[in-house]
């Protein structure tokens, strides 16, 4: 009976994988015809939303008066050849080649770069006046140096990827380098003001994610330059940001694209980060900040490596006996940082403004003015005027100074740690002010 069967059976068995395989293929080529037919109709769309952009720049005008009708960039022909970058790199060198502890001695008791002086006497009137300042009362506070004391000059930008940004010529975009918690989001959300929507990666300002089937964002390190090139110009998007990796000094500077980045004090990012990951459990359970520091190596200097891209296994050399290295690391990262558009910092961004429409032509600044200077709200709020949100957001802040939350040896351990990345803040900042004060803005 069986073998009657079989037979029979295999027949059937044959015939209903005969049916199968038909009714997949016919799936398959239903699904790859509805799919195509789908990536046409929406790359044309998107084609049409990108000539819309394109076109609606000029449309715009004539603008009002603003920074960007009449400021740009100064063309660099017209700068200087002598300036003080000779002269602040070789002092950051020297700082960097010394023990971290005397590092940043240093920095506490001679201010080499002006920039904690300012800092301080800001934050004094800030409070006392309760208000961001203007330009002139930051003038006065920190004056434009003369021409040999300025680490912006000679200026190593290149200002002909800056203006093609700003002209929105086809393929050019905004490399924003991201270092994490340390006002990338408050630049992103300044993108997304100035951009017109099919400009913007869908997740955050990083495109990758969609270049890697949401596997990787921020990761532009290890992608070639002619992969990043040609994808960002198919894409139409006008923004990329690297946060997971290092700036690719060989390379990078090679993309036609104008590139930014937001620096904070050292200190308050790393703690930023713990508290963010690991108290507010974001992938992180260490609720311990010394332990949690022990095994975070890698963010020790992290903002001196990012800048400088050592080779893969540089992390010994940050520290110890290896000064002349630790001389080449600063030096690579200042050399980075001053080709770099706009260096911005995340506890200034109140006074960007200028500084950013002059290099992406971007006129709508109201997202730099949402990150609140907390001792202004404080002083706020004592007036009775209307800034609940402020005072709570100051007062939660308040435990999270790392002088309060660390105590004395965890303090001097990490800031230790940072010493590196407390030097390259200091330039950064000097950058900052120069490029800020030194422009004539109100012509
Ligand atoms: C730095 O540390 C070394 C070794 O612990 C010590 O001898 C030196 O006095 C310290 N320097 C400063 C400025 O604290």
């Amino acid at each position: 009976m069986s073998t009657h069967r079989r037979p029979a059976l295999r027949t059937a068995t044959r015939n209903s994988t005969i049916i199968e395989t038909v009714f997949l293929v016919g799936l398959v080529v239903v699904i790859a015809v509805v799919f195509y037919t789908y990536q046409i109709i929406s790359s044309s769309i998107e084609g049409k939303q990108h000539d819309a952009a394109d076109i609606s720049f000029p449309l715009n005008l004539p603008k009002p008066p603003s920074f960007s009708d009449q400021l740009t960039l100064r063309d660099l022909h017209d700068t200087p050849t002598r300036g003080g970058y000779g002269h602040f790199s070789r002092l950051a060198q020297d700082l960097a080649s010394l023990p971290p502890n005397e590092t940043l001695q240093k920095l506490k008791d001679e201010d080499p770069f002006g920039t904690r002086t300012f800092d301080s006497l800001l934050l004094e009137q800030e409070t006392q006046l309760a208000r961001v300042l203007t330009l002139q009362e930051i003038r006065q506070l920190f004056p434009c140096p003369d021409e040999q004391d300025r680490i912006t000059l000679p200026d190593s930008r290149n200002e002909q990827r800056a203006r093609e940004f700003r002209e929105n010529k086809r393929g050019t975009f905004l490399f924003f380098q991201h270092l994490r918690k340390a006002g990338g989001t408050n630049f992103c959300s300044l993108a997304e003001k100035n951009l017109p929507p099919p400009a913007k990666p869908r997740y955050y300002c990083m495109p990758d994610m969609e270049w890697t089937d949401n596997q990787r964002a921020g990761y532009l390190h290890d992608w070639s330059n002619e992969e990043i090139i040609r994808r960002m110009e198919s894409s139409g998007y006008r923004i990329a940001g690297n946060e997971w990796e290092n700036f690719d000094v060989a390379r990078h500077f090679e993309l036609p694209a104008v590139f930014a980045t937001s620096f904070r004090k050292p200190l308050d990012r790393a703690l930023s980060q713990f508290r963010f990951e690991c108290i507010e459990d974001r992938g992180c359970k260490i609720k311990d900040v010394h332990r949690w520091w022990d095994k975070r190596q890698d963010l020790y200097n992290v903002y001196t490596k990012t800048f400088a891209d050592p080779p893969i296994g540089a992390r010994q050399f940050f520290r110890g006996s290896y000064a002349k290295e630790r001389r080449k690391f600063m030096e690579t990262a200042i050399d980075t940082l001053s080709k770099f558009h706009l260096v911005i910092c995340m506890e200034w961004l109140a006074y960007a403004g200028p500084l950013v429409t002059s290099v992406l032509g971007w006129d709508d600044l109201s997202a730099l003015m949402t990150r609140v200077r907390p001792h202004i709200g404080q002083a706020k709020r004592d007036d009775g005027q209307d800034k609940n949100a402020l005072g709570s957001a100051s007062i939660k802040k308040a435990s999270w100074v790392p002088e309060e939350y660390l105590d004395a040896d965890q303090y001097k351990k990490m800031s230790e740690d940072l010493a590196l990345d407390e030097i390259l803040t200091d330039v950064a900042r000097r950058m900052f002010l120069e490029r800020l004060v030194c422009e004539n803005w109100e012509q």
